[in-house]
């Protein structure tokens, strides 16, 4: 009787610990300032950690996220990041945010965060967001679209993991902040990734996947 309930104990912490790794893990010390090492050999779970008696306060600090980025690209947007690469003190705090600057019509491009929550305020500016979900079992809820017009003040979030955008609508430049819930969220542009990879996927996989003859998909692939 103990030796069963021991073991779906253990069942169930095995289940829990392997749902916990799709996220930033919980750090074990106060803090783990990244140590900024360009020949570093041994690779861990994140950055190895500076000696904590030469931690300082610049370790925690990062200044011009007051300055707007540049926008003057293809798509009309700039995401200016703050991660563990630009403050070593983020480094095992499952945390990191981002200013992102539209010019009008701007957009930020359907894309995925591979390890993190998104939360983003709009500080100026309207912002029409969207987020589409995965593939599960529930036809309801296949690929469904989530869409919203976002005013100053007004809060969206964007589940791990999932495709999403914001398209400013105004012919005004628009601001957004946003917090994320890694350290290193990682982004994953569709368009991008999908037809501008390096060497190209073989147009035989994408004329297929996207059901166009080869002439659409070489102008795609032509364009990124
Ligand atoms: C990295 O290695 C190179 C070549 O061995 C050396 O010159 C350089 O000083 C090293 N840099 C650090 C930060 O240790
Ligand atoms: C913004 O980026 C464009 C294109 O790369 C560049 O020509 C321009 O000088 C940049 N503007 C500023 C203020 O850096």
């Amino acid at each position: 009787m103990k030796m069963a309930f021991l073991f779906i104990n253990a069942i169930l912490i095995a289940s829990l610990a392997t749902l916990a790794y799709a996220s930033d893990p919980s750090p074990l010390q106060d803090f783990c300032v990244a140590v900024n090492d360009a020949n570093a050999t041994v690779f861990v779970n994140g950055k190895i950690c500076k000696n904590p008696n030469k931690v300082v306060a610049e370790d925690f600090f990062f200044s011009g996220l007051n300055k707007p980025g540049n926008t003057s690209n293809a798509v009309g947007s700039r995401v200016t990041a703050v991660n563990v690469n630009q403050i070593p003190g983020l480094n095992t705090l499952g945390i990191s945010l981002v200013r992102i600057d539209y010019a009008p019509y701007g957009l930020n491009s359907p894309h995925t965060h591979p390890r993190a929550t998104e939360i983003l305020v709009v500080i100026e500016g309207t912002l029409y967001v969207g987020f589409v979900t995965s593939n599960p079992a529930n036809p309801n809820l296949r690929n469904k679209l989530f869409t919203k017009y976002l005013y100053p003040g007004d809060v969206f979030v964007f589940p791990e993991g999932l495709i999403h955008f914001q398209l400013n609508v105004e012919k005004t430049n628009a601001v957004a902040f946003a917090g994320l819930s890694s350290q290193n969220p990682g982004v994953l542009t569709i368009a991008n990734a999908v037809f501008g990879s390096y060497p190209p996927i073989n147009p035989a996989v994408l004329t297929k996947a996207f059901q166009v003859e080869k002439n659409v998909i070489d102008q795609l692939q032509a364009q990124f």
